[in-house]
C-alpha cells in the first residue's frame, strides 16, 4: 500500500503526530511524509491512503488544510485519515470547551469526506503546547481562572506527551492492521 502523511504544521506539534504515523506505517508500507507546501496535489492520484494533519486555528483545521481539503478529488481511490492538534482539553477531559475551541475539526474532515465522497477511516487528536502569543489569548479569553490556569499550563506545556505520542501510535497501527 502507498500512504500519504501530509501536514501543516506551524510551531511543529503537528510535524510530532505525522512522524510518529510515518515511522508505524513505513514499518510495512510504502509511507511519504510531506509538508503541505511540498505536496503537488495532481499526486494524490498516486496513494491508497492519505493522512491529513492540521493544528486546530478558531476551533477548526487550520486555514491551509481548509483550502487543501476542498481542492481533494472527488471519488479517488485513496482512503483517508484526519489529525489534529489543539491546545485546549480534549473532549474527556472538558468537553464544552473542547466543543467551543475545538469542535469544528471532526465536522470538517468528516463533511468533506462526505461531500467528495472519500472513505473516511477515523481521526486522531491530542493537546499539544502552544506558542506564548496563544497561551496569552488561552489565559485571556478562554481560561480566566487563575487556580485553573496554574493547573492547565503546566499540563499544556508538557504536550503532547509520552501517552500521546502511544495514543497516536496505537490509532493508525490499529488501522494500519485492519488495513492488511
Ligand atoms: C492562530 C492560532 C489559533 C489557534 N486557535 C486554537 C483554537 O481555537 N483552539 C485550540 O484548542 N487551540 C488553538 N490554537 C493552538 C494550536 O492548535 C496548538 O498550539 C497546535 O498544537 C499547534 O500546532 P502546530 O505547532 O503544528 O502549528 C491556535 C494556535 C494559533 C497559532
Amino acid at each position: 500500500m502507498k500512504v500519504l502523511i501530509v501536514y501543516y504544521s506551524e510551531s511543529g506539534q503537528t510535524e510530532k503526530i505525522a512522524e510518529i504515523f510515518h515511522k508505524v506505517i513505513s514499518k510495512k508500507h510504502e509511507s511519504v511524509l510531506k509538508k503541505l507546501s511540498e505536496l503537488k496535489i495532481k499526486t494524490l492520484t498516486d496513494y491508497d491512503l492519505v493522512c491529513i494533519g492540521s493544528p486546530c486555528h478558531s476551533s477548526d483545521l487550520a486555514r491551509p488544510i481548509k483550502k487543501f481539503l476542498s481542492k481533494l478529488p472527488e471519488n479517488p481511490k485513496f482512503k483517508m485519515i484526519g489529525f489534529f492538534t489543539h491546545s485546549c482539553y480534549t473532549k474527556e477531559d472538558d468537553e464544552k470547551l473542547y466543543e467551543e475551541w475545538v469542535g469544528k475539526c471532526i465536522p470538517t474532515f468528516t463533511d468533506t469526506a462526505n461531500k467528495k465522497n472519500i472513505e473516511f477511516l477515523g481521526h486522531f487528536n491530542c493537546m499539544a503546547a502552544a506558542t506564548p502569543a496563544i497561551e496569552k489569548f488561552i489565559h485571556r479569553k478562554i481560561i480566566t481562572d487563575d487556580d485553573e490556569w496554574k493547573t492547565y499550563l503546566p499540563l499544556l506545556r508538557m504536550k503532547p506527551d509520552d501517552q500521546d505520542l502511544d495514543n497516536a501510535r496505537n490509532f493508525v497501527g490499529k488501522i494500519m492492521e485492519k488495513l492488511g
